[in-house]
């Protein structure tokens, strides 16, 4: 294919991302996330939009100008189409839509779950890289969703195990929440995580049938767990801070890891890749990579700036698109839940 330069765009929740591409080659990827929301303990939808509307144009400008290109190099524009929020995602796809037609350059709509996936076919200058073959799984872990996707083509995918209340990035947050630790926790508990005792502390596992996940009863055993300790020491969780996340990300990754080995036992499927905000998780690396060793799994673990949000993987997703002619029309409207 000659050299195609796509424009991604991503504002389905609280990160205003723009990257571009030559083919699938990543020449920039600006995110700017929105540190408005960290005084609420979480995203609030209507300031979300407000702040997508302050930085889409300075993030589309500095996405350009760092790849070293001009808006008239620009081939096609690929957007988040949704799952997200709504006010959020309007502002991305408005703008796609008037950038592809006042330029009159041809749109890609994206699913920003698809997108996750794909991440892991971005190339980068200078990098070794080697993108997984069709078919493998794809455990895809954020603040909204947990799937366990099974990829046997860029477009043909399908979610064989998801979680039936929280996402895993939600137990997360909700444990950090509960143990006054600041929005979003999952990064917060990773680091604390690192010093503390992973077996100091037992929270259940849910028993859900296949390959679903539960996370709901977690958040609530924690709850329970914790006041009746604070009952005993004000100052319980202060003294065991780190014990207390290194067991919360102990059980979350176990839940995790156990139905992703069923997974692949069940379809005979050994290339494993892990996805979104959650992938970029410490523990679940390494816990990924040692499964890989004992299991014999080719893993994949995606760069850390592919892990949460980012317009990179929306632009690679429209790359793809592109090439099978797969364009968007202006009458589209976004959507606020999951479509696969
Ligand atoms: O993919 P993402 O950026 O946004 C959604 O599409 O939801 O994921 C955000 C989620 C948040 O719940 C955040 O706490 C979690 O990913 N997260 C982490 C880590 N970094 C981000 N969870 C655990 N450990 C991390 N290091
Ligand atoms: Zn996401």
């Amino acid at each position: 294919m000659k050299e195609l330069y796509i424009l991604g765009i991503e504002s389905s929740c609280d990160d205003t991302s723009a990257a571009v591409l030559k083919n699938d080659l990543l020449l920039s990827n600006i995110i700017a996330s929105q540190e408005v929301h960290r005084k609420f303990g979480g995203v609030v939808p209507e300031l979300a939009s407000r702040a997508h509307q302050q930085s889409i144009i300075p993030v589309v400008d500095q996405a350009i100008k760092e790849a070293g290109i001009t808006p008239d190099d620009i081939g096609a524009i690929a957007f988040t189409r949704g799952p997200g929020l709504l006010g959020s995602l309007l502002v991305g796809v408005s703008f796609a839509k008037a950038f592809a037609m006042a330029r009159k350059i041809p749109m890609m709509e994206v699913d920003h779950m698809q997108a996750h996936v794909l991440a892991h076919f971005i190339r980068k200058q200078g990098k070794e890289f080697q993108a997984p073959s069709f078919p493998f799984l794809c455990l895809t872990v954020s603040g909204g969703h947990t799937q366990i996707v099974k990829v046997d083509d860029y477009f043909n995918m399908t979610v064989i195990g998801k979680t039936i209340d929280d996402a895993a990035g939600e137990a997360f947050d909700k444990a950090a929440k509960i143990m006054s630790l600041p929005y979003p926790g999952g990064p917060v508990v990773d680091k604390l995580a690192r010093e503390g005792n992973p077996s100091a502390f037992n929270f259940a596992k849910p028993s859900i049938p296949g390959l679903d996940f539960s996370f709901s009863g977690l958040k609530t055993n924690i709850l329970y767990f914790l006041r009746d300790r604070l009952k005993e020491d004000e100052n319980f969780i202060e003294k065991n801070k780190a014990d207390l996340c290194a067991s919360i990300q102990h059980t979350i990754i176990e839940i995790l890891m156990d139905k992703l080995i069923q997974a692949s036992q069940i379809t005979g499927i050994h290339q494993i890749a892990i996805a979104g905000g959650v992938s970029a998780n410490s523990g679940l690396r390494q816990a990924m990579t040692k499964a890989g060793e004992k299991l014999g799994w080719r893993v994949y673990i995606p760069e850390f700036a592919f892990t949460t949000d980012n317009a990179a993987m929306i632009a690679i997703t429209g790359y793809f698109k592109y090439q099978r002619g797969l364009f968007a029309t202006q009458d589209l409207a976004p959507y606020a839940r999951g479509n696969m």
